[in-house]
């Protein structure tokens, strides 16, 4: 993390192929201020982009910049980046009211909500805005990179870049060419990604791509056990944690995500693969149908309204 952090403090400077993306790519929009799109903007920022953030409510991107500010500041209290690069990368992003306003962006990643349908609007609302040659990526956790890419005017240009959370602290940016994703596309992708002082691994375009399709049954499987009174909530996460040196448990994981977020890519591998074994836990249905969402509701499988998170079951 310190490395990745450090190195992104000077923008511009380092070797020419960063200077060629710079060149490349200036502008880059993001759809979507929650937890994944202010980490992007954060990281993406303090890289030397300028960012275009986009979401439903202006609000939602005024705490978003407010959430980047505070994570920069431990930043800094780390010694990673100093006070002026924080004014400088949150200088950088602007308030994106409308996709209109996206017309100059070079690339715009959306990071809204994992809903295809929600994706697929987005996307046909987006493209008549943008320049020929700009790129389009999704975020997305789960859903086909060809599909979405088909709700768009530019196929060829459509790539899948799921970056993982938090993202100014995970290396990984997992690369999903669609069907008809152009090899210029994904040598862009790939280099922009870098340039953010980030490695890349490549998945083929199937549901869920690699960590998700691994990470994602896993933390099911532990609903599964609490389901069936296995353990509890504080048995299951302390069990993975030094039972197998988990750095988080499945179910505080599971919060971490947002259980939405993990019901929506427990249906997509359930769907996409055909086989019972993805089935979605029902108490992780339960969980989302009461809007307990894990962190960001203040609520899932810990109650985090007080001083120290406490088990909801
Ligand atoms: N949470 C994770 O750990 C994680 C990790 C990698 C990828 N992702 C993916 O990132 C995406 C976003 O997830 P998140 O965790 O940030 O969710 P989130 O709920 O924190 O944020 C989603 C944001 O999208 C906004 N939004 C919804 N519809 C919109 C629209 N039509 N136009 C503009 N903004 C809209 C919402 O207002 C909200 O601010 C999803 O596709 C998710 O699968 C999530």
């Amino acid at each position: 993390m310190d490395v990745a952090v450090k190195a992104a403090r000077k923008p511009n400077a380092g070797v020419s192929a960063k200077d060629t993306i710079h060149a490349r790519v200036k502008t880059i929009g993001i759809i979507g201020a929650g937890q994944m799109g202010n980490g992007i903007a954060h990281v993406i920022a303090l890289s030397g982009y300028d960012v275009a953030l986009n979401d439903l409510k202006k609000e939602n991107v005024d705490r978003a910049l407010e959430v980047m500010s505070k994570n920069m500041g431990r930043q800094i209290s780390k010694g990673m980046i100093s006070e002026e690069e924080r004014t400088a990368a949150l200088g950088r992003v602007k308030y994106a009211p409308d996709f209109k306003s996206m017309g100059d962006c070079d690339l715009v990643i959306e990071a809204a909500t994992e809903d295809e349908s929600l994706k697929r609007r987005i996307f046909g609302e987006l493209c008549p805005h943008l320049k020929p040659t700009a790129m389009v990526a999704s975020n997305t956790s789960s859903i086909s990179i060809t599909r979405l890419a088909a709700s768009t005017d530019r196929p060829e240009h459509f790539i899948g870049m799921h970056f993982m959370n938090p993202v100014p602290v995970m290396e990984l940016v997992e690369l999903i060419r669609g069907i008809a994703t152009d090899d210029e596309t994904f040598a862009i992708a790939k280099s922009f990604v870098e340039s953010l002082d980030k490695k890349t691994a490549v998945s083929e375009d199937f549901p869920a791509f690699i960590v998700n399709r691994i990470l994602l049954p896993m933390i099911n499987e532990a609903v599964y056990t609490l389901y069936e009174g296995v353990g509890t909530v504080e048995s299951i996460d302390k069990a993975m944690r030094l039972g197998a040196h988990h750095p988080m448990g499945p179910l505080e994981l599971a919060d971490f995500i947002g259980l939405d977020t993990c019901l929506s890519v427990m249906q997509v591998l359930y769907e996409g693969l055909a086989d019972s074994k993805y089935r979605p836990c029902p108490l992780l249905v339960k969980y989302v149908e009461a809007g307990w969402l894990g962190r960001k509701t203040k609520r899932g499988f810990y109650d985090y309204r007080g001083e120290k998170p406490v088990p909801t079951r």
